[in-house]
């Protein structure tokens, strides 16, 4: 073996000035995992423990028949309580007999009653955590004359153009979709989309958000930016702001490097200011808290740029390296949803209700044409589960009639 050699002076220079870099690469890196890994560690128990009991239909019943009887003021019947529970169910099965083909069915056209009677128990009511009531004057099950049971109708339009849309056709796609309980995890409306952990965790100054343009150049210009960023806003709305308003202006091509690019790209262009960096970091650690996982559940931590179709680093599942692109498909979908919430139904608030825990409501609920409406974001599915407790996996859906009353084909987005 040959003796090492001395360095010479100009070598050991590079050779310090390298070793200073990567020394100061790790540390930033491991402080800034280290901080992440304390905050959310609890958050990944809890995580792992979601995934492993998937939402179930006699969740929801079980909180609409353990609780009190309610008194409804709007002419509605009472939906909670054991006793409204059993009355509509019942009311449904006499209405069934009365009615073998349906009456007033838009969406799901092609079931019988029977069928309608059964999906509506176990995966609308289930889902909802609220009893036929809600939606139904139980003596006419045909009636739209409750604004719920037209808003009802409305998302299963959306729960249809979703699956289609977004889902189905998301690279590797795990089998998964969208279903009633996967939004509304057993509540019928003041659902979180952005947890108290968000609330907490991203702190209260403001900053000047330089958006990207169609071709990816940051606009500077106050006078050039949208309306809403042309005076600072707090990081918080700005995070809010790129989860409704991502788009993608280089799309992915497994072929051509650094595509893929969208609202959040950083490093093209010369660099982004440090005020954008801190607001493409929360956005991260926003999206990484929604769904429970760390950094590299998404990206390879060597370069953050790419899209990993395989394993990225320090995931030893290959099909995780899919990530990255399925959480771009889905800021698009949160982007559309914030786009078209008024045409699926939700029902609009004159204010901001004050129901949700650490002032989550502030976030959870936005303007749009001037009312309030409680819309979605990547909490809302994910509670921090990468897969949502509340979707239905194909393979829990048998071919057939059985099927049929578990996820009606109309919903499922395939042809
Ligand atoms: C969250 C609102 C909601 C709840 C709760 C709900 N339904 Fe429905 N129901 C609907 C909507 C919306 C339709 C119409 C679907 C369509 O147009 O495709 C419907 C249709 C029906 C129909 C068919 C009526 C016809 O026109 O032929 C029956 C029967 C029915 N529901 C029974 C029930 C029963 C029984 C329960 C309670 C176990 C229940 N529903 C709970 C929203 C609801
Ligand atoms: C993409 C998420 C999402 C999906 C999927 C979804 N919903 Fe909703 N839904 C919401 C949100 C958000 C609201 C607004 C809640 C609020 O205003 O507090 C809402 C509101 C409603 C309301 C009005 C509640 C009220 O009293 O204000 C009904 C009824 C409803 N949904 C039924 C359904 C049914 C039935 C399905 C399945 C066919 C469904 N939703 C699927 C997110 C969703
Ligand atoms: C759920 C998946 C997901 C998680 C988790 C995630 N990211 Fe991202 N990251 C993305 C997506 C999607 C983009 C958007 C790329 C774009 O708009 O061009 C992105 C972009 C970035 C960029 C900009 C890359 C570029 O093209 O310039 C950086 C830097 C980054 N993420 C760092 C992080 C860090 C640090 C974490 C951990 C706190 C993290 N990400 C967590 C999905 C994720
Ligand atoms: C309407 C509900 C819904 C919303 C809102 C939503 N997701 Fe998802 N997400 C899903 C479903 C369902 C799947 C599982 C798809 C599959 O089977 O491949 C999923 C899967 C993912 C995955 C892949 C996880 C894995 O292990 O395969 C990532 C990453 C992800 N979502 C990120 C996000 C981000 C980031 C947001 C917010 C910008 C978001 N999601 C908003 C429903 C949603």
């Amino acid at each position: 073996m040959q003796a090492p050699t001395r360095p010479s002076d100009r070598q050991a220079a590079i050779f310090i000035s390298v070793a200073v870099g990567i020394v100061v690469a790790v540390v930033t890196t491991a402080v800034f995992w280290w901080v992440y890994s304390l905050v959310l560690a609890p958050e990944r128990a809890a995580a792992a423990i979601a995934a492993a009991t998937p939402w179930s239909p006699s969740d929801g019943i079980k909180v609409i028949t353990s609780a009190q009887r309610n008194t409804p003021t709007d002419g509605r019947q009472p939906w909670l309580g054991e006793q409204a529970w059993t009355e509509g169910v019942q009311a449904g099965q006499a209405w069934v007999q009365a009615n073998p083909n349906t009456v007033n069915v838009q969406v799901l056209a092609g079931m019988t009653s029977a069928q309608i009677w059964t999906y509506m128990q176990q995966y609308v009511s289930g889902a909802l955590g609220v009893g036929c009531q809600y939606c139904h004057n139980i003596q006419n099950f045909a009636s739209d004359e409750y604004p719920q049971k037209i808003a009802a109708r409305n998302m299963l339009y959306l729960v249809s153009d979703v699956n289609a849309q977004f889902i189905v056709n998301l690279p590797n796609w795990r089998g998964n979709y969208v279903q009633c309980a996967t939004c509304h995890n057993n509540a019928p409306n003041n659902l979180e989309s952005f947890g108290v952990q968000f609330i907490k965790s991203v702190p209260d100054i403001l900053v000047t958000v330089d958006p990207l343009d169609e071709n990816g150049v940051a606009i500077t210009d106050p006078a050039l930016k949208p309306e809403a960023l042309q005076q600072p806003i707090s990081l918080q709305d700005s995070v809010l702001y790129y989860v409704y308003n991502y788009f993608v202006w280089k799309p992915f091509d497994p072929n051509v490097p650094e595509s893929g690019r969208g609202a959040l790209a950083l490093t093209y262009d010369g660099g982004r200011t440090q005020e954008q960096v801190t607001i493409n970091q929360n956005v991260m650690n926003y999206q990484a808290w929604s769904l429970g996982v760390g950094c590299t559940y998404c990206h390879n931590s060597r370069n953050f740029v790419g899209y990993e179709l395989e394993t990225a680093s320090n995931i030893s599942n290959p099909q995780y390296g899919y990530n990255k692109l399925k959480a771009q498909r889905m800021l698009q979908l949160t982007t559309w949803l914030k786009e078209n919430w008024t045409t699926y139904g939700a029902i609009p608030k004159d204010a901001i209700p004050s129901e949700l825990q650490g002032g989550a409501s502030r976030f959870s609920y936005q303007q749009i044409d001037g009312q309030f409406y409680n819309v979605p974001g990547c909490y809302t599915c994910h509670q921090r589960a990468a897969i949502p407790k509340g979707a239905i996996n194909q393979t829990a859906i048998p071919e057939g009639d059985t099927g049929v009353v578990i996820l009606p084909p109309v919903l499922r987005g395939t042809p």
